[in-house]
C-alpha cells in the first residue's frame, strides 16, 4: 500500500523516527505489539522494521531507523533522502514476534532493538501484566525511547561503562519463569540463547535484525525434490539452490522479500516430508509442529519435501 510521511524526527544520536499516515488521513489497519512492516526505501531496496507505536494512535503508524553507513544503502537513503510529504510502499504489518499469554515478561533489547519492546511494555502495562526490561545500550545517550519507558522496571546496562552484561543473570532473571523475549544483535542473541539453555530459562523469543548463524542438520540432504502440491509440480532443488529458485523454474511463484529467513513473507504450508529449518523466525515448537517453513533458506532432511503451494 501506499503511504505519506507525515513526519520525521530525532530520537536519539544516529536514529529518526519515520511517522506514517494513509494518504487520505484515515484509520490504518491495527496491528499487535511485535509486528513489523516492509517498506521500500528511496534506493528500491526493502527493509523491515518494527512499529514501535502507541498503537492507540490509529491514523498513523511509526517506524524508527538506524542509520547504517556501513550498511547495503537502504537504512542510509532514508535517513538522507526521505522527507516529509512523500509518499512510500509499505507491506504489512506482519507479526513473527507475537507475545504469547503469560502471567509476566522478561524483555532484554539492545540497541534499536527496542522498537518491538516498547509497544509489548506499553501492553503489559495496559493490562497490568508484570514485566521487566534489560535495555543494552554502548552510552546513554544512544538509549532511544527511555522517556516512553517507565523507570519501575527498567534496568540499563551501558557497556562503554561497564562492560557487557552477565547474560546468564538476564536469562535467569529472578528465577519466577515469565517469558524471555529479546530483540538486538546477533551477537546479544547468540549469546542469550546460550545462556537461556545454561540457566535453564525455557525457551527465548527472538527478533532476528540479521540471519541467526546457521549449522545444517547433519541428515541434510545436498539434493532432493520438492512436490508443489497445489500446482501439480515438481522440481530437484540443488546444492547451491534455494527452494524459491526451483519453484521459480517450474512457474511456482513463491512470494520473497528479505531471501535471508528473517521476515517470514515466504513462509508456506508443510504438506509433507522432514524440513532442516535454516530460518531465524520460526521458534522451536513451531519447527517441531512442521506445519510450515521458510522456503527461502530452510532445506530438506528427507528425499522429498511436500509444499502446498
Ligand atoms: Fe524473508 Fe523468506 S523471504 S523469510
Amino acid at each position: 500500500m501506499e503511504l505519506v510521511v507525515s513526519r520525521i524526527e530525532p530520537v536519539v544520536d544516529e536514529v529518526i523516527e519515520i511517522v506514517l499516515a494513509a494518504t487520505d488521513g484515515g484509520p490504518l489497519p491495527q496491528w499487535n505489539p511485535g509486528a513489523h512492516l516492509e517498506l521500500v526505501t528511496p534506493v528500491g531496496a526493502v527493509r523491515q522494521y518494527s512499529l514501535c507505536g502507541p498503537r492507540d494512535a490509529v491514523c498513523e503508524w511509526r517506524i524508527a531507523v538506524l542509520r547504517e553507513p556501513e550498511g547495503r544503502g537502504g537504512s542510509e537513503s532514508l535517513h538522507t533522502r526521505l522527507e516529509p510529504h512523500q509518499r512510500v510502499t509499505v507491506r504489512g504489518p506482519r507479526n513473527n514476534f507475537r507475545m504469547l499469554p503469560a502471567a509476566g515478561y522478561r524483555f532484554v533489547a539492545s540497541g534499536i532493538g527496542i522498537t518491538p519492546i516498547l509497544p509489548m511494555i506499553e501492553h503489559c502495562e495496559e493490562t497490568g501484566v508484570p514485566w521487566s526490561l534489560d535495555y543494552i545500550v554502548r552510552e546513554r545517550g544512544r538509549a532511544a525511547y527511555l522517556d516512553r519507558l517507565p523507570e519501575r522496571g527498567v534496568t540499563l546496562h551501558i557497556t562503554s561503562e561497564h562492560g557487557r552484561p552477565d547474560l546468564d543473570a538476564i536469562a535467569f532473571g529472578d528465577g519466577t519463569g515469565r517469558r524471555l523475549y529479546a530483540c538486538g544483535s546477533t551477537s546479544l542473541l547468540v549469546g542469550l540463547e546460550e545462556a537461556a539453555r545454561r540457566v535453564d530459562a525455557g525457551p527465548l523469543h527472538a527478533e532476528w535484525f540479521a540471519p541467526r548463524p546457521v549449522v545444517a542438520a547433519a541428515d541434510a540432504r545436498d539434493e532432493f525434490e520438492v512436490a508443489f502440491n497445489r500446482s501439480g509440480v515438481s522440481a530437484v532443488v540443488q546444492a547451491a539452490d534455494s527452494i524459491v529458485d526451483a519453484a521459480s523454474r517450474v512457474g511456482v511463484d513463491i512470494p520473497v522479500s528479505c531471501s535471508q529467513g528473517v521476515c517470514g513473507s515466504c513462509e508456506t504450508s508443510l504438506l509433507g516430508g522432514v524440513v532442516d529449518h535454516r530460518d531465524s523466525v520460526l521458534t522451536d515448537t513451531e519447527r517441531s509442529e512442521g506445519l510450515v517453513m521458510m522456503p527461502c533458506v530452510s532445506r530438506a532432511r528427507s528425499d522429498t519435501l511436500v509444499l502446498d503451494a
